[in-house]
């Protein structure tokens, strides 16, 4: 039987991805290549509802193609592409978007979250439909399942409503997507403020590190991450969150658990750990960054890798989006 597919997406929204991104996505969508009929995306269009630069969003578009090859993802195992090479995305969208009630698609928290941030003023309709892009994005491709973390469910469950909505009224025509939880998926948190994900958009730049940064500044961030009183290292995310972090990290780019790290660290205090992680931290990143540059440095190449994901993308989308147009009547 065939491989169950998959559909992810990341935003081409910073100069690079950070450990956050890495650990709770990236690195999970490495081992499906093995199980699952794997896309994945980067969504550019979703990185212009809340106003853009052009020639940054060119740049870091790039910048998260060669990331997600230089974490192992293959375009000989999996289907890599850029969202707006395959304009049937806002195409598919338009019809969602004409399927979706306001009163459904005001219920969005994600959307109440962001908005209220932006302001009325400053928030586009984009932004307000933009988990209909997502369904869109996911239904193009009869994607089986969807990772999703717990801020993500809701967009999923509309995508699935949406669906069923248009299987029953214009005949069957989608999959209904399952989520797909990974287990063992790690939340990491800000190192300035650890009870607070680490996050692009809201962490301080000392919270926040990055794949593509240089280890001696994410040394000084380790260095100065926010502890807890006492000095024992332990793992307690809810007593001594910041602590737990630094040891999730640690064991998550080291390969070793958390109870063997608690076991080594017996009787050290955190500033053995903090220095130990920023050689871990180091190690890792060292060779990613070797790799994101040469993707960069070969523009050609990466250009054809991308045109040869589109392709492989339109190959589904193409149709899907013909059986669409041919059910609704265009
Ligand atoms: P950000 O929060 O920095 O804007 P995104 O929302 O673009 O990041 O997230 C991209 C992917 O990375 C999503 O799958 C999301 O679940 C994951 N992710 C982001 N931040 C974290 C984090 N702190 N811990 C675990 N996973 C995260
Ligand atoms: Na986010």
């Amino acid at each position: 039987p065939a491989r169950p597919r998959v559909l992810s997406g990341i935003q081409p929204t910073a100069d690079s991805f950070h450990l956050g991104n890495y650990l709770g996505a990236l690195r999970n969508w490495v081992p499906m290549q093995e199980t699952h009929d794997t896309f994945y995306c980067v969504v550019d269009l979703h990185a212009i509802t809340m106003g853009h630069d052009p020639a940054l969003l060119r740049k870091r578009t790039r910048i998260s193609a060669a990331q997600m090859l230089a974490v192992g993802l293959d375009p000989e195992r999996c289907t890599l592409f850029v969202q707006s090479h395959v304009p049937e995305h806002a195409q598919l969208a338009w019809v969602m978007n004409c399927l979706t009630g306001m009163g459904e698609a005001g219920r969005m928290v994600q959307f109440k979250d962001k908005s209220a941030k932006q302001g009325a003023d400053r928030t586009t309709v984009g932004l307000f439909t933009y988990p209909i892009l997502q369904a869109a994005d996911i239904l193009l491709y009869h994607a089986d399942a969807v990772p999703v973390g717990e801020d993500q469910r809701q967009h999923l469950e509309l995508t699935r409503d949406l669906a069923q909505r248009f299987n029953t009224t214009f005949g069957r025509t989608f999959t209904v997507p399952q989520p797909f939880i990974v287990k063992d998926t790690a939340k990491i948190t800000d190192l300035q403020d650890p009870t607070a994900k680490m996050s692009k958009s809201s962490s301080t730049p000392n919270g926040l590190i990055e794949l593509l940064e240089d280890p001696a500044r994410a040394a000084k961030k380790i260095r100065s991450a926010v502890t807890d009183t006492g000095r024992e290292i332990i793992f307690d995310p809810e007593q001594k969150p910041g602590v737990s972090n630094l040891l999730t990290i640690y064991s998550a780019l080291s390969g070793r658990t958390i109870e063997e790290l608690v076991a080594a660290y017996d009787g050290k205090g955190y500033g053995d750990l903090k220095k130990d992680l920023a050689e871990v931290v180091a190690e890792f990143v060292k060779p990613i960054q070797q790799r994101t540059n040469a993707y960069l440095d070969d523009p050609g190449q990466l250009d054809k890798m991308l045109a040869i994901g589109a392709e492989k993308a339109r190959a589904v989308a193409v149709p899907t989006l013909r059986s669409v147009y041919d059910r609704i009547g265009f």
